[in-house]
């Protein structure tokens, strides 16, 4: 199939990218020239695993392209994929205007049948509206299908999961589409739903809203463990071997963070409120996330007393493992609340640095080594869940903290093995 992928963030690129793995052919639109001269030299603008190797190899086929021209992209394509933001508002609402510009750029390039389709989290009904200004700005009055199909790969697991979905949702109003919907997606080999584009949309919003929901109630469990004196991955096991619950997501922490979770149950708040239904759960799991970091602060002043002056290690930065992300992330949240306290700070992340430098300055010495990371300060704080953090030297690390405490916000040591080793280390709902 000819593809043309408008937008070349997570979602775009790395759609555009598997789309072209197999086997079809790809042009990426994106309006940053600069983005788009690095791709074409087979760089990429985010750490993604695996992503630069299939970029590399989709390019040199011939297979993946990348253009600053939506009409290009247009003509040399018969379906066409909207994959740009769609960033928050200050009143929760989304704001729409990339999609609105985009359909209208499609729009005027457009001189004969072709199908476009919305893989950007969009409020339901959105796919009304990108049919109407396609029709009122296609001078050529060509026909056309709106198709939703909405993305559901995580970050840092982009790749594995573009190529092996769960489901792969379609949304259309009339059966035209379809067969080409279903072609693109046949090497996938997912079960792929055919559905009404109102109901597509929903699906994305419910299901994001679910999987928050899904950690805000495992993060209310472990503020009642703590309370109680039971253990929260205990528990997390004991309800997840149930398969109606599952067990994934089932990770207690310092909360939810990225540029999804936050944003999308705002937006579905926001959209529940004006088709009428006040949805108060959803606002529940927002204000359990917020809760949930502030009772770690807490466990934090709680053990050091006065912040001012103390200097703390902090190993992550990114919002989650595996990815350089660090929009909406707790763990920036957390260290700019530390330094509010008038704490300074040591950091390190794997990937997440550079794009940290943005967001904290004043107060915060970037590390390159994790085990340098305690040199003089007073305790250490793990804030984001890597894997290889795990591997951190323990003995080193006491030697360089003035007292050995940890405060582990992702739950990756044994609190067992950590006491016997002489820490006095406090972790979440355990
Ligand atoms: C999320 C969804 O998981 C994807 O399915 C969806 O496509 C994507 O949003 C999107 O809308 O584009 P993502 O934001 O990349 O993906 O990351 P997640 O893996 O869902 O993690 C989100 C946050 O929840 C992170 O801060 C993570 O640390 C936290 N989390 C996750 C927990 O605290 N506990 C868990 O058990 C799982």
């Amino acid at each position: 199939m000819k593809l043309a992928i408008v937008g070349t963030g997570y979602v775009g690129l790395v759609t555009g990218t598997c789309f072209a793995e197999v086997g079809h052919r790809v042009i990426c639109v994106d309006n940053d020239a600069n983005k788009v001269k690095m791709l074409q030299a087979g760089g990429i603008p985010i750490y993604e695993p695996g992503l630069e190797e299939l970029v590399k190899k989709n390019v040199a086929s011939g297979r993946l392209s990348f253009t600053t021209s939506t009409a290009e992209g247009v003509q040399l394509s018969d379906v066409i994929f909207i994959a740009v933001p769609t960033p928050p508002q200050p009143d929760g609402s989304v704001d729409l205007s990339f999609i609105e510009r985009v359909a209208r750029d499609i729009a005027a390039a457009m001189t004969g049948y072709k199908i476009i389709v919305d893989k950007s989290t969009v409020p339901v009904k959105t796919g009304e509206k990108v049919t109407e200004t396609i029709k009122r700005y296609c001078p050529a009055k060509v026909e056309f299908d709106v198709v939703s199909n909405p993305e559901f790969l995580r970050e840092g697991f982009a790749v594995g999961d573009l190529m092996n979905p769960d489901r792969v949702v379609i949304g259309v109003r009339s059966k035209r589409p379809v067969a080409a919907m279903t072609e693109i997606y046949e090497p996938f080999k997912a079960p792929i739903v055919v559905t009404d584009i109102n109901s597509a949309e929903l699906i994305k919003h419910a299901a994001n809203s679910f999987l928050a929901l899904k950690i805000s109630y495992i993060n209310a469990i472990s503020a009642i463990c703590e309370a109680a004196g039971a253990n929260v991955e205990e528990v997390a096991h004991g309800i997840g071997l149930d398969e109606r619950i599952g067990k994934r997501f089932l990770n207690a922490g310092i909360g939810f963070g990225g540029s999804c979770f936050p944003k999308d149950l705002s937006a579905f708040i926001k959209i529940s409120e004006q088709v009428g239904y006040e949805f108060r759960l959803l606002k529940e799991v927002q204000q359990i996330n917020a809760r949930q970091m502030d009772r770690f602060v807490k466990k934090i002043t709680d053990t050091l007393w006065v912040l001012k002056d103390k200097k703390i290690g902090v190993l992550g930065l990114a919002f989650k493992q595996n990815t350089d992300d660090v929009r909406s992330s707790p763990a920036i949240d957390l260290c700019q609340r530390l330094i509010k306290e008038g704490a300074t700070l040591r950091v390190h992340d794997p990937k997440g640095m550079d794009k940290a430098k943005a967001l904290l300055k004043e107060g915060v010495t970037y590390v390159d080594d994790m085990n340098d990371v305690a040199q003089g300060c007073d305790a250490l704080v793990v804030a984001t869940e890597w894997e290889e953090f795990k591997q951190l030297d323990l003995d080193l690390a006491r030697k360089n903290l003035s007292h050995p405490i940890m405060f582990d916000g992702r739950n990756l040591f044994d609190p067992a093995t950590m006491e016997k080793l002489g820490w006095i280390y406090k972790s979440v709902g355990r």
